[in-house]
């Protein structure tokens, strides 16, 4: 992490993470729940990391050790030992930076809606006033139980007041505390040492050292935003689910503004990392989650859950579910397949209604159209699987594997009792288990030769008349 900028002061990123979440009621810190398929503290790590600063802390608590496993490199954690408060927490964060000279910027790590213009924008305005601390502040309609902002005369900041310690006229001000600031870590060191919890909660505020600074006379300016999904914070599963579906929005949007169509952006669940390619058609009721890549020129869904896909250019995926998969250019998926984990469709190939592949090689344009299990196979190219086919791969014991050559054709209800070879330009007849290999160029026919009965219509009419005379 180095500054573009050499004028401006270097700065330190400190991200307060250690809250512990109660209303979440959850076993999981609060800043690892998900937020499109990547913890909610990423996304307030990537904006951190946008202004390019030199250092960033991560404040957690000091049983949460399963923070620092997702931070990037370069990422510090520091631990709060006691939950004493947001003027505690942020001490902690400065203790690795002793020595700093710069300014500090604090964020919170359940507040991810905040982008790196957002954050450029506080700092730019924190550089601009040339003050000792910038704070975030934004007028709301239900101001809630946020920290109201008490302006004087002028229009300075006056007082930040926690709601539980609020005048009921104070309570009536909706401009309220976002609680994301950048302060000059000179004169913020010494004021977090004087800091007392002599308030409702006994808890040591990082607003009284605002307040500290205002009494001893620093320049206190405040950055007024507008937005207010920027600000929001996740203390509940119902402010989760509303920050995934802002997140979700903007994922979607910037996939629409790359080239791709999306039909119904209400109901298509794109999480943070899904590539599509240009002149793709996303339709209703579509999940592409994890790492899942789309290629060019593609349709997906209605009604398809791909997860850790890839789908190459061309292909169809029709109401199907993909897992951890390749479906190559060209390719013609479902309606109602489900691919399974290790599966490749080699270009063009085809798995169609009612179809179950997993662990398995599809070759090039070879199809498995109708009704089939299809598990630890590879299929060659230009073969056809027909209706109803089973590879029974499974003894109870062991999986077995299946090999079909190129251009085969298996008759419908095929059953292949693994393990077994069917060569090149081969056939099964339809009906048949195959036990044992089926040679190239060959007919595999393994079932009961037909016999007819005849007049057997006729002499079962008999019999029953026979029966009822005697009753
Ligand atoms: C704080 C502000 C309030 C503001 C609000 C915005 C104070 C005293 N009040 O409220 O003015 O309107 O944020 O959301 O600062 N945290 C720690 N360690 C602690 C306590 C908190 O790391 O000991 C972290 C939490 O994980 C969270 C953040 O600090 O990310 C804010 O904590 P929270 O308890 O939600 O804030 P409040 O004190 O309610
Ligand atoms: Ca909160």
């Amino acid at each position: 992490m180095s500054t573009a900028d050499t004028k401006r002061p270097p700065l330190a990123v400190v991200i307060l993470a250690a809250g512990l979440g109660t209303r979440m009621k959850s076993d999981v810190p609060k800043v690892l729940h998900d937020v499109c398929g990547r913890p909610m503290l990423a996304y307030v790590i990537d904006a951190a990391l946008s202004v390019s600063p030199e250092r960033i802390i991560v404040v957690t608590g000091p049983d949460q050790d399963a923070i620092p496993e997702i931070l990037p490199v370069g990422c510090e954690r520091a631990v709060q030992q006691e939950r004493r408060g947001t003027g505690d927490a942020v001490r902690a964060g400065l203790e690795p930076l002793q020595g700093f000279a710069g300014d500090v910027m604090v964020l919170y790590g359940d507040v991810p809606l905040v982008d790196g213009d957002f954050v450029a924008a506080l700092h730019q305005r924190h550089l601009e006033a040339e003050a000792a601390v910038t704070l975030t502040t934004i007028e709301l309609d239900d101001p809630e139980h946020y920290g109201r902002i008490v302006r004087d005369a002028e229009g300075g900041v006056a007082r930040i007041v926690e709601y539980r310690d609020a005048s009921p006229a104070e309570r009536g001000i909706d401009e309220i505390n976002v609680g994301l600031y950048v302060f000059r870590a000179g004169t913020l060191r010494p004021a977090l040492g004087k800091l007392e919890g002599d308030n409702d909660q006994g808890e040591l505020y990082l607003t009284d050292a605002v307040h500290l600074l205002l009494d001893a006379g620093h320049t206190v300016a405040s950055f007024e935003s507008d937005d207010e999904e920027m600000c929001m914070g996740v203390n509940s599963r119902v402010e989760l689910a509303i920050v995934n579906a802002a997140m979700r929005r903007r994922l979607v949007e910037r996939l629409m503004l790359a080239g791709v169509t999306v039909e119904d952006p209400g109901t298509t669940y794109v999480d943070w990392g899904v590539e599509v390619g240009r002149d793709t058609l996303i339709r209703a009721n579509t999940h592409l989650l994890g790492r899942t890549t789309v290629g060019a020129a593609s349709e997906v869904g209605p009604g398809s859950f791909l997860r850790d896909a890839f789908v190459g250019d061309r292909a169809r995926v029709v109401s199907s579910h993909l897992h951890e998969c390749v479906i190559s250019s060209g390719c013609n998926v479902g309606p109602f397949a489900f691919i399974r984990p290790n599966t490749v469709l080699a270009e063009g190939a085809k798995a169609g209604t009612f179809v179950e592949i997993k662990n398995s090689r599809i070759g090039e344009r070879s199809k498995v159209p109708h009704l089939s299990y299809v598990g630890d196979a590879v299929v060659g190219k230009d073969s056809n699987i027909a209706a109803g086919n089973i590879t029974a791969n499974y003894d109870g014991y062991d999986k077995h594997a299946t090999t079909i050559g190129d251009r085969v054709r298996t008759g419908s209800d095929t059953t292949v009792v693994a393990p077994v070879t069917i060569g090149d330009d081969a056939f099964t007849a339809a009906g048949s288990v195959i036990t044992r290999d089926v040679p190239p160029g060959s007919l595999g026919v393994a079932r009961e030769q037909q016999k007819n009965i005849e007049g057997y219509a006729e002499r079962r009419a008999a019999r029953r008349l026979r029966e009822q005379r005697h009753d």
